[in-house]
């Protein structure tokens, strides 16, 4: 058995357990999206991010994929958490004209333009797609919404 602690409450569960498995026998509601028990997880949506606490450090994980670790301490609902769930279901209009964005690397350019991604945390897992193109298309965004 593995004991953690998710929003301040202590949890003992099976070893292999996820941590969203776990939460959820806390009763903590975490949204999902790709996840379905009869489906194996793959962490593809990200919208179960959870923040992980241990060793001095808070990571950020998907909570669907993420086994549970003795002595973990798990937060479902922080700032940063809220952040990368907005910014997961930030819409990219259908027909986004990517040429209009000069500052855009050519590979991320053309990924983008062929698999027009409906969201940002869709871009954001297109392989060639940096961290950084993802901040530039957000700006872009977010341009483009304040000229409406
Ligand atoms: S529900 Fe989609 S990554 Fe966890």
């Amino acid at each position: 058995m593995v004991k953690l602690t998710i929003d301040n409450q202590p949890i003992e569960v099976k070893a292999g357990t996820t941590v969203l498995e776990a939460a959820e026998k806390l009763g903590i509601y975490i949204p999902t999206l790709c996840h379905h028990e009869s489906l194996l997880p793959y962490g593809g949506c990200r919208l179960c991010v959870v923040e992980l606490c241990r060793k001095g450090t808070a990571d950020l994980t998907s909570s669907c994929t993420y086994k549970v670790e003795e002595g973990l301490i798990v937060k479902t609902s922080t700032e940063r958490v809220e952040r990368v769930r907005r910014l997961e279901d930030k819409a990219i209009p259908q027909g986004f004209d990517y040429d209009n964005i000069t500052s855009f690397r050519k590979e991320a350019r053309e990924k983008l333009k062929r698999f027009q991604p409906a969201t940002l945390g869709q871009a954001s897992r297109i392989s060639g797609v940096t961290p950084a193109d993802i901040a530039i298309l957000l700006v872009h965004l977010e341009k483009a919404k304040c000229a409406k």
